[in-house]
């Protein structure tokens, strides 16, 4: 039976009411989350809609978490350490060349936080800021609902934006993300992205991801120059180390990849007209473990945490280089630039979507 905990405002605060313990949550501060059925328990905090952790069992029952992290609130609020650990990445998620982009005849400047180019939305994107606890729910699907109101310029971007992302846990070991964006008053590209380095032997097991199996359903790719921008090229991955329609494990051909993983995938279509397409499927070996993500976005970043370098994370586990992939689905990356790639510009009146969907499973 699903478990989530009554909520109540108390002056501003919620108080959140476990069947146990009682914690007082003001909604100006960050503070954990507890999401829980069955036997998967998430915990997420409202600083950038952030997933902190993921708690499953492996092949032989064990519990434990699978997603790469700090102890420390504060720690994900610092640009030089946290490498986007669970957040929810905007308002533009990915790079932007030159740290600008012209719209409705306007050009737009946004801050360079990767050389002379904007990544996951500037210096202070979406995964940096406090969002609104907006709907907490129990029952058969727990859920929680975040909500940021972005505003007219912030970090660059033009018109005010209002921004929500739910989690809710769908079925006993199937998570669904639910992102929604309104442009209120001016046009602006909007791309949002769920950024969780997953580790499915465990987060703290001293295990890279290297000989994780992955299959991913996409037969193109999206080839990028050296600061991984793409070059507006969509090209077959047929003979190329980005081919994993066949499962394969990270590891095999990594070495033909300049820097590891880091690439935009073309992902097939949907079976069915407005169904999901099935992404990824990740399976490890070595705890059982498999994590399978369908999305209704046309990309998956598929990235092997290539810059990760012995950064100290949760419980003083040491997260070096292939530790994690984050798998984040998402439309192509520098959009704005590339009009041969899928639309990334949302106007007043319309609304971005985006649906993703976990399932967590064990080998049988
Ligand atoms: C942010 O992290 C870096 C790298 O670990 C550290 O040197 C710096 O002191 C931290 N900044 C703050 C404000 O905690
Ligand atoms: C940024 O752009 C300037 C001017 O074009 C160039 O000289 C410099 O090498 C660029 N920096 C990076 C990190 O690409
Ligand atoms: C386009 O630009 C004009 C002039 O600056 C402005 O009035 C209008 O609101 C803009 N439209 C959109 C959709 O951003
Ligand atoms: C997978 O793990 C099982 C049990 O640990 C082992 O017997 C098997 O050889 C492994 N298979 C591969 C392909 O590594």
């Amino acid at each position: 039976m699903g478990k989530l905990y009554q909520n109540i405002w108390i002056v501003g605060c919620i108080a959140l009411l476990a069947s146990l313990n009682a914690v007082q949550v003001c909604s100006e501060s960050p503070k954990v989350f507890t999401l829980e059925k069955g036997d998967l328990r998430l915990k997420l905090t409202n600083l950038g809609a952030t997933v902190l952790s993921v708690v499953v069992p492996d092949a032989k029952g064990n519990l434990g978490d699978i997603v790469l992290g700090f102890d420390s609130l504060d720690s994900y609020k610092n640009g030089t350490l946290d490498p986007y650990f669970g957040a929810l990445v905007g308002r533009v998620a990915n790079r932007i060349k030159d740290a600008q982009f012209t719209l409705n005849g306007t050009v737009y400047h946004l801050p360079a936080n990767d050389g002379n180019n904007t990544l996951h939305g500037g210096k202070i994107g979406f995964d940096k800021v406090l969002w609104k606890v907006a709907k907490i729910r129990g029952g058969a699907q727990p859920s929680i609902q975040f909500t940021y109101h972005s505003y007219d310029g912030e970090q660059g971007f033009p018109g005010d934006l209002d921004v929500s992302v739910t989690y809710t846990i769908t079925g006993n070991k199937e998570l669904a993300v639910v992102m929604n964006a309104k442009p209120l008053n001016k046009a602006t590209p909007v791309c949002l992205a769920q950024h969780t380095y997953w580790n499915l032997a465990g987060h703290n097991s001293g295990r890279t991801i290297l000989d994780n199996k992955v299959k991913i359903w996409a037969h193109s790719y999206t080839p990028v120059d050296e600061h991984l921008l793409p070059t507006g090229a969509i090209v077959p991955v047929q003979g190329t180390p980005y081919d994993f329609n066949r499962e394969t494990t990270v590891g095999s051909r990594i070495k033909n990849v300049p820097g590891g993983y880091d690439i935009n995938m073309v992902l097939d279509p949907p079976k069915k007209k407005n169904h999901l397409r099935h992404a990824v499927r990740v399976n490890d070996n070595f705890s059982g473990r498999i994590l399978n993500i369908w999305t209704d976005a046309p990309g998956l970043q598929f990235y092997s945490s290539n810059m990760l370098k012995k950064t100290v994370g949760k419980g003083g586990a040491i997260y070096g280089q292939y530790s994690a992939l984050a798998l984040e689905t998402q439309t192509f990356p520098d959009g704005v630039h590339h009009s041969n790639f899928p639309n990334t510009v949302y106007y007043p009146g319309q609304t971005y979507r985006h649906t993703m969907v976990y399932r967590f499973s064990v080998q049988k």
